[in-house]
């Protein structure tokens, strides 16, 4: 739902473009304690004032989501790190010097000056350089950090356009800057540090290859099972579409079983599985990066379809592929 000058501010849940002016009236109502949904490489975000805890509350109550979850700070490129965290181990400065702007989080002990509203009473706190130019111009405009989880309902497929956002959140978003479809797709990497260990909270859009080869060692750890993160939870994600989860030798057979049965099949894969009878075939001609990038979308279409069940070929465990599939294992989980 776009207004017809996109230039013009007509009231609340807006969509605007990505001019100076828009980013002026982003800071005057971030300013007011409002929020404000922002593009980043990753997905669209729901920013508020990370210095104030009614603001943060807000973002809160507009994504339904449980006020001990906890929300990533997003900085300014020019934002001291000091200022937010108490101690930053010597990986952590090596991957933020590295990778930073960028989809990685770092989670870090938090400076008692962060509220305890964006830590959900945690003593670490996220925090984030995000690389979309919107993003970044936001935040040297606002000049603080911006609490941001993604700007979706909570346990929902997280929104990679500015649309989506607008049928997301609908009027308990105040305003939503349009910067065009996310790069990236798939949400930040989370890495934590504790005793010497690098451990990755969430996989996401800075590869643990990438990250080994920063902090010169060939392997990290990856977390499994249940974390104080929501998207950590075993079903989140989620469309209501249910999705099926094959590998891509099983995919045909399971589609063309599935359309037998008279259901309404779609099918995504990396590459063309051929499934005649299906709704709708989707694939990303082989590229990891479109396949992230649309991934998302597809989930939404799939429920837009009105399909009985998406049939999905995973696709490789490694690079992007470990964060596409960990979304698609907990968008599958009932
Ligand atoms: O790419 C992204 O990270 C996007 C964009 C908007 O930056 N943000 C995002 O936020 O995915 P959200 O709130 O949907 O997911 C943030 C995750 C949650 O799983 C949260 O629990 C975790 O970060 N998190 C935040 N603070 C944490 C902390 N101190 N310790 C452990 N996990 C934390
Ligand atoms: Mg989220």
């Amino acid at each position: 739902m776009h207004t017809k000058d996109r230039d013009v501010w007509e009231g609340e849940g807006v969509i605007v473009d990505d001019s100076d002016r828009s980013i002026r009236l982003a800071v005057s109502m971030l300013r007011a304690g409002r929020v404000v949904a922002v593009p980043t490489e990753t997905v669209y975000g729901l920013a508020a004032d990370a210095s104030s805890p009614e603001a943060v509350s807000r973002v809160f109550a507009a994504k339904g989501r449980p006020a001990d979850h906890p929300l990533i700070v997003h900085l300014g490129t020019g934002a001291s790190l000091a200022d937010w965290a108490q101690h930053v181990p010597s990986d952590a400065s090596r991957l933020a010097d590295a990778l930073w702007p960028g989809p990685l989080t770092l989670v870090l002990q938090r400076h008692p000056s962060v509220p305890m509203a964006v830590t959900g009473g945690l003593d670490t706190v996220a925090l984030r350089v995000p690389a979309h130019p919107v993003a970044q111009r936001l935040l040297e405009a606002f000049g603080g950090g911006l609490a941001a989880p993604s700007a979706n309902r909570f346990g929902r497929v997280s929104p990679t356009t500015a649309d989506d956002v607008r049928v997301e959140l609908g009027d308990a978003v105040d305003l939503v800057i349009d910067g065009g479809p996310c790069d990236i797709g798939v949400e930040s990497t989370i890495v934590a540090f504790a005793g010497g260990e690098v451990t990755i909270l969430r996989p996401g859009g800075v590869s643990s290859e990438a990250l080994a080869r920063v902090l010169g060692r060939r392997a990290l750890t990856t977390v499994r099972g249940p974390v104080r993160a929501p998207g950590m939870l075993a079903s989140h994600y989620a469309p209501t579409t249910p999705l099926e989860l094959c590998s891509p030798d099983e995919a045909a057979l399971r589609g063309a079983e599935l359309v037998s049965s008279g259901a309404r099949v779609g099918v995504l894969s990396l590459a063309g599985i051929e499934v005649p009878g299906a709704a709708v075939v989707w694939d990303a001609d082989g590229e990891i990066g479109a396949f992230a990038r649309s991934l998302y979308r597809r989930l939404r279409q799939a429920d837009a379809e009105a399909l009985d069940v998406l049939v999905v070929a995973l696709p490789p465990d490694e690079g992007l592929g470990v964060a596409v599939r960990d979304r698609l294992r907990r968008a599958a989980h009932r």
